[in-house]
Parts: C-alpha cells; sequence; structure tokens
C-alpha cells in the first residue's frame, strides 16, 4: 500500500531498515541499523510512558518501544502504540539526519520546558512525526507513523477529501487540537524534511510561548461521545 503513499524517503528507510518479513524484528538488529546511519537505537517500554522518560529517551537518541502486538481485529487502527506501530511506522525515518535531528531537538525541547507546556508539545510530535504529510512533485505523502501503521488511515489521509490539509507552521500545529480515536481532520504539510531539519534548529520553546499567546483553535471534531 505505500507506493504513492507514503513519501519516497520513507519507503527508501524502509529498505534501508530491511526488515525480516517471516518474523517481528528484533531491537537489536533495528538498533544496529539506525546506530550506522544516525547514531539512534530503540529502547523497549511499556505501551505507555509519562512525558519526562520519553523526552529524556528522545534528547538521548533512542526511541521508546512498546512490544505487545495488536490483536487480529485491530489491525486496521488501535489507540495504543504496539510493536508494529513502533518498529514498522517509526523507526525508517530516524535513518534520515534531518527527521532524527528534529525528534532529538523535540526531546531536549521537551525537557528544558515547562510541565504546563507538555500537552502543547504532544501536538507538535502528533502532527509531524505521528500524523504528517510531505509535499511532493507527485501529489501529497505520508510520512507519519500513525498513519503508515493503519491501512484505513492511509489511504483517507492521502486521498480523501474530507480532511483538512494545512501548510505546516509550528505555531498554528501548537494551537491545534486533536483525538486519538478517529481518523485525523486536519493535517499539516510540510514542503520537505528540510523544513523537519530547519525545527530541530529554531527556538521551540519561543514558539510554544507564541501559541500560548495566541490562544487555542476551536475544535473541528465533535466531543467525545461518553461510554
Ligand atoms: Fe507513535
Amino acid at each position: 500500500m505505500l507506493p504513492d503513499r507514503a513519501c519516497p524517503e520513507w519507503i527508501g528507510a524502509l529498505n534501508e531498515m530491511n526488515f525480516p518479513k517471516n518474523r517481528i524484528p528484533q531491537l537489536k538488529e533495528i538498533s544496529k541499523v539506525l546506530l550506522e546511519h544516525t547514531g539512534w537505537s530503540v529502547a523497549a517500554v511499556p505501551a505507555l510512558i509519562g512525558f519526562t522518560e520519553f523526552f529524556q529517551l528522545l534528547a538521548n537518541k533512542q526511541f521508546p518501544v512498546a512490544t505487545f502486538i495488536r490483536r487480529r481485529e485491530h489491525f486496521d487502527y488501535l489507540q495504543e502504540p504496539d510493536v508494529f506501530h513502533e518498529v514498522f511506522g517509526h523507526t525508517p525515518p530516524l535513518t534520515d539526519h534531518r527527521f532524527a535531528a528534529f525528534v532529538e531537538a523535540y526531546g531536549k525541547a521537551g525537557l528544558a520546558a515547562d510541565p504546563k507546556d507538555h500537552a502543547m508539545l504532544a501536538r507538535l510530535f502528533w502532527f509531524s512525526v505521528e500524523f504528517g504529510l510531505v509535499a511532493s512533485a507527485e501529489g501529497t505523502r505520508s510520512y507519519g507513523s500513525g498513519i503508515i501503521s493503519s491501512p484505513g488511515e492511509l489511504v483517507y489521509a492521502t486521498e480523501s477529501d474530507t480532511p483538512e490539509r494545512k501548510a505546516f507552521d509550528p505555531v498554528d500545529v501548537l494551537r491545534t487540537p486533536y483525538r486519538i480515536d478517529i481518523y485525523q481532520p486536519i493535517y499539516f504539510v510540510i514542503e520537505s524534511f528540510d523544513q523537519l531539519f530547519d525545527l530541530a534548529n529554531s527556538d521551540l520553546l519561543g514558539h510554544i510561548k507564541e501559541a500560548r499567546r495566541l490562544g487555542m483553535h476551536a475544535p473541528t471534531f465533535p466531543p467525545k461521545e461518553a461510554v
């Protein structure tokens, strides 16, 4: 499903990973490839970890990986990150130095940020690393791991007329609320991975300050129904 939906950098990175086709790749093998490319590695964690541990790992160029695998009935989408999402979705682009620099800078900004800004920083990660789109000469492509590990959202995010696709502006992103249990109503589109590299070298905490000054955008989705 990836050709014409995932960006060429992402597909190239998947080839670099050279995942085995008949078994779950082991973390040691993944770390070996990442270390050779960008000095990153992966660290096994329980499904969800706190902000501080998350930021600490990223700042040390270690990507946290939950190691359980989803059940067959959750093949298309589940809210918790499983090993398929983490390994197949997240690790390939960490071989790209521009993408890797952004994730490292994000972790460092998280460590330096006031805890009250953690939820705002989470939006930056959500709309890039997890649900990011990138423009290409052939059309809009995905590089976000949340999209790439969901066959349904991969088609929706790149081909459907329903979602809104906005040019990626970090302050705008920080002001945009999201839900984790629906296909995204809004995606942000970067021009290329160079934009992530520029973002890595920008004043992320300054962007937060500006987003706070301007205030949150109203949600474009209905509130979550009580269950
Ligand atoms: Fe993720």
